[in-house]
């Protein structure tokens, strides 16, 4: 006969036995994933920056373009000199006494006669100036009255016709730089507005920083964002923003890589120089600006510096093989990585350090929580950069155990860049690489399995650039189902993010991009719905054996995962059909006790073809609606498609 209580002790340890097989299971089911898997890549490609997410309104406004930016540009590029009502006199373009070394430029107005309207400047934007019915507009200026008189100011916005949509007058009162700053309220809605600036009285004066920004800007940060363009990124939620670059970061020659430290501080004091893009950098947009973004977003920042080397491609010598690597020469090198010190200490140090002090002026006493940064972007693999990697890597490894370095592997899948930048990364251990490819979407559906294989003990990979070369449906369904193999693989893929991300219409110097925008709209290709619904469904676990098939392997178009996001409990399946033809499969949620009945299903279909424009901007749009589910389901899904299936967690 059993007792009572050696009955309770059965049950008890048939329980436990049950509950330790469970987990057994779930331990070889699910493992651990990177929380960060999914960012936002920025570079100021194709006007991303300028004329694009960076809200200043007026092009050139500190007369700093130059031939060397593009043929035919100079400081007085996308600017008239404006003499209507019979004002005359002379301009020239100086520099023996500029606002800032940095900035040597600026404009010498010597007014003989004002006439009746004044003698001024016109500038009209990047495209033009867009401008909103009852919007405000803050201008500023710097000026330096060059004779005894002081001088009447106006200020206007106007219209292509000639209307006036708003101005402001005031009048100089310093024969030392001064900067003036008045509101501009707009009057009547125009996208292709100029701003004149127009000195009234007899005299000489000079101008520099002319700037007019929308009052309306993301988060109200002072040199801040374009609201519509940064809030379609932040939509994404981004776990990590990376930037300056891409080809940006290392630069077109020595002299043209990006020095974090010439885009910080006040703005008429920061280094601008010529894009490798065939454009200009004001640096307006800057390293505070950058990170401010991120934090605004809740995304991790992850700066990438040069190592120390130039683009192979410098001068555009991909022509003849990439020959236009550069080092920094060794007597500078200490030098060099001091400023990558510098940085670290800028983001994250106290108050009190000499870099921390700078950020705290800058408006963040707080520090930036910097974890990431990258060493070199996609470059040729040389003894030269070998060389300077190391140098970089062993010191920031020893000064700070605490950041995650991130090295690169050239700018292929595969290839003597790819093997060579490998090898660098198994020698030096460091934590993870960042792998760059630009291929067709039939390769992405090819090549899922890529890192299944990959070595879990050797360092982690940063997908730090990729895309399908289109931005119709296919293209971005092709990266969806890859996307589900970075998850799958998330365990070693870290970090991955879609490149690039913005391009402005008419300024764009490389295709596909994700995200298109003009002065007033901005509208999401297909690619970045994809990147979007992997992003806000993210998990840190992984899950095997949920979703089967129902046909044999060899017919399936189907790719798939499984995570559980452990903040919100809730379980998410994603399920992506790149075929023609529907296909039925089955979800088994039986392993996962915490989740109840409902669900959201989003899903993003249509025809293979289809593609968003800026007169068609939802044409392919992910739908959301609730759903039921049961621990086990049959779903049916549609040819083309991804289908996001959310199931919330009980609690
Ligand atoms: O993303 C565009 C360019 O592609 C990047 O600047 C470069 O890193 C890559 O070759």
């Amino acid at each position: 006969m059993i007792n009572k209580s050696t009955l309770l002790t059965l049950l008890i340890v048939g329980i436990s036995l049950l509950l330790q097989a469970q987990q057994k299971k779930q331990a070889i089911n699910s493992k651990t994933i990177s929380p960060d898997l999914i960012g936002v890549f920025f570079e100021d490609i194709n006007y991303a920056a300028d004329g694009g997410l960076y809200a200043e309104l007026v092009q050139n406004r500190s007369f700093e373009y130059s031939l060397s930016d593009r043929n035919g540009w100079n400081s007085f590029s996308n600017w008239e000199y404006i003499t209507q009502g019979f004002g005359y006199g002379t301009i020239s373009v100086e520099t023996s006494s500029p606002i800032h070394p940095n900035n040597p430029h600026y404009v010498v107005l010597k007014i003989e006669d004002e006439g009746r309207e004044g003698v001024g400047l016109k500038n009209n934007g990047f495209d033009f100036i867009p401008v909103k019915a009852g919007e405000k507009y803050d201008f500023s200026v710097f000026m330096r009255q060059m004779s005894d008189n002081t001088f009447p100011i106006q200020v206007k916005l106007v219209g292509k016709k000639g209307a006036v949509l708003g101005e402001v007058s005031f009048s100089t009162e310093s024969k030392d730089w001064k900067k003036y700053a008045a509101t501009i309220t707009a009057s009547q809605t125009e996208d292709s507005a100029s701003l004149v600036v127009l000195a009234k009285a007899k005299g000489k004066l000079a101008i520099d920083m002319v700037s007019l920004f929308p009052q309306n800007i993301f988060k109200n940060r002072s040199n801040g964002l374009r609201a519509d363009l940064a809030q379609t990124i932040a939509d994404l939620q981004p776990k990590f923003m990376r930037f300056p670059g891409g080809c940006l970061v290392h630069g077109d020659g020595l002299g043209n890589m990006y020095r974090w430290k010439n885009t910080i501080g006040p703005v008429e004091q920061r280094i601008e120089q010529r894009n490798i893009w065939g454009y200009h950098q004001t640096a307006g947009l800057g390293y505070f600006e950058y990170f401010q973004f991120c934090e605004d977003m809740g995304a991790k920042p992850l700066p990438v510096v040069p190592a120390a080397v130039s683009c192979q491609n410098s001068g555009g010598t991909w022509r003849i093989g990439g020959t236009g690597q550069k080092g920094v020469p060794q007597d500078e090198m200490k030098e060099y990585i001091q400023e990558i010190l510098d940085l670290i200490e800028w983001a994250n140090g106290p108050v009190t350090s000499k870099w921390g002090a700078k950020r705290a002026e800058a408006g963040h006493p707080k520090p930036f929580n910097l974890e990431y940064i990258g060493i070199g972007n996609e470059d040729k693999i040389t003894p030269v950069f070998e060389e300077r990697f190391k140098q970089i890597y062993d010191i920031v490894k020893a000064k700070h155990p605490e950041i995650t370095v991130i090295g690169t592997v050239g700018p292929s899948p595969a290839g003597e860049d790819f093997e060579k930048g490998w090898k660098v990364a198994n020698e030096t251990n460091v934590p993870i690489v960042d792998e760059h490819y630009y291929e067709k979407p039939e390769w992405f559906i090819a090549n899922q399995k890529r890192y299944d294989s990959y070595e879990r003990s050797k360092s982690k990979v940063y997908l730090g650039e990729y895309a399908s070369r289109g931005n119709n449906l296919f293209n971005a369904i092709a990266e969806a189902a890859y996307m589900t193999s970075l998850e799958r693989n998330g365990d070693i893929v870290h970090l991955a993010s879609y490149a690039p991300m913005l391009a402005k219409a008419g300024h764009t110097q490389w295709n596909p991009d994700m995200i298109y925008f003009n002065n007033t709209a901005v509208y999401r290709t297909p690619n970045y719905y994809v990147q979007q619904l992997f992003s806000v469904n993210n998990g840190d676990f992984y899950y095997e054996n949920v979703v089967t098939p129902s046909l044999n392997k060899g017919d399936s178009t189907l790719a798939y995962s499984c995570v559980r996001d452990s903040k919100s409990g809730d379980v998410i399946v994603k399920l992506v059909n790149y075929g023609k033809n529907e296909q039925k499969l089955k979800v088994d949620l039986s392993q996962f006790k915490s989740i109840g009945s409902k669900a959201t299903l989003s899903i993003l279909t249509g025809t293979a073809d289809a593609k968003n424009t800026f007169e068609n901007p939802t044409r392919v749009a992910p739908v959301i609606f609730d759903f039921k589910v049961g621990k086990n389901f049959n779903y049916l899904s549609q040819s083309m498609s991804l289908t996001v299936i959310r199931v919330k967690s009980k609690k």
